[in-house]
């Protein structure tokens, strides 16, 4: 089986592994009052250049759910593209956690909101008076559903709406590391440096077992943080595990070489496989969706090449590369389609 379905089915990655191993000696306080806490706090503020506070938890779910709940109250409204996770993928969770606030999406390519129709929006609302959400936040996710990423120009126009309206920004960075070595910046650069508040910051997808963290650098979403964690389930009581596959990551940049190598698997598929796979949009990550003619997707599920059929679309995969993707798989794949 050659694994091209997602990057959640990949292993961990054996340094996070190892310092899980390392991490179980002995006992430790729990509820995040580890030796480990504060050395994450550290190393985030250090990656990142700034003051920033970071809130470890296990799933992208409720890092998106609990930066909601900071930014949006219950009569609030955030704006999102269609695709998002938050609007399609989370069940309701972040409009539960904010207390029933409204998702309002706005449509744009390649996965990305356009900042022309979300300022229409901006600039249409308000009409109905408190019969209407108030807009607090917008959520953008990088990189996107698409596969695609956000330029940093693209980043500031949307800062620019924001402040002209008030919003807060949020980031969904469930593979943010991904979209760091595609923009070939620093992460401040790509958060708070471009107007983000509140950043999702992934690491399940690209080697860790489970582990993720809200970092908040705009100290106005700072609010009770560690209670809505509670109230979430994600005060996690052997909290150490979490935060050591956090530091295990960070460490010596190997998140950067997995999202390296992810990246550039999907480079050598697109660049390599013929003219019969239509791409849908730029690959600027680690995600490829193509069409391709229906016979030649049978014949790589016969051959046991594992993807998603994109739901709705007739013709439509979706190939994930991980850091953990063989380049020898991927040329298989490569071989698989250019020989049918
Ligand atoms: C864009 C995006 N955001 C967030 C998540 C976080 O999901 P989970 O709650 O499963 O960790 C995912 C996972 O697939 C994702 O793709």
């Amino acid at each position: 089986m050659k694994n091209f379905r997602s990057d959640n089915e990949a292993p961990v990655h054996p340094d996070i592994l190892q310092a899980m191993v390392d991490a179980n000696q002995g006992f430790s306080e729990s509820y995040g009052y580890d030796v480990y806490s504060e050395q994450l706090t550290e190393q985030f503020q250090q990656l990142f250049g700034c003051w920033c506070e970071v809130l470890p938890l296990t799933t992208g779910t409720a890092a998106n759910s609990i930066a909601t709940a900071l930014t949006t109250p219950p009569y609030g409204a955030i704006y999102c593209h269609p695709n998002s996770h938050i609007n399609v993928d989370e069940c309701g969770a972040p409009e539960f956690f904010s207390g029933g606030a409204k998702l309002i999406t706005v449509t744009g390519d390649n996965g990305k909101i356009d900042i022309d129709r979300l300022n229409d929006r901006l600039e249409n609302s308000g009409h109905h008076g408190e019969h209407e959400s108030l807009p607090a936040a917008i959520s953008l996710t990088q990189c996107t559903e698409s596969g695609t990423v956000y330029s940093l120009a693209e980043l500031k126009a949307i800062k620019k709406l924001a402040d002209k309206y008030g919003l807060a920004v949020h980031m969904d960075g469930a593979r943010f590391a991904n979209a760091l070595v595609t923009l070939g910046v620093n992460a401040a650069e790509a958060t708070w440096q471009s107007g983000i508040d509140l950043l999702s910051f992934g690491a399940t997808k690209n080697g860790a077992m489970m582990a993720e963290a809200l970092v908040i650098f705009n100290p106005v979403y700072n609010k009770q943080i560690k209670r809505l964690r509670k109230r979430a389930g994600h005060l996690i009581s052997k909290m150490r595990y979490v935060n050591c596959q956090l530091l295990a990551y960070l460490k010596n940049d190997l998140w950067l070489q997995l999202a390296h190598h992810a990246n550039q698997q999907a480079q050598l598929f697109v660049k390599s496989v013929n003219q019969e796979v239509t791409l849908l949009y730029p690959v600027e990550a680690n995600e490829v969706f193509c069409r391709l003619p229906l016979k030649q997707i049978n014949s790589l599920e016969q051959q046991d090449f594992l993807f998603h059929r994109w739901p709705g679309q007739e013709g439509v995969i979706r190939l994930v590369f991980s850091f953990a993707t063989k380049t020898e798989d991927t040329e298989q794949l490569i071989r698989a389609i250019n020989n049918i």
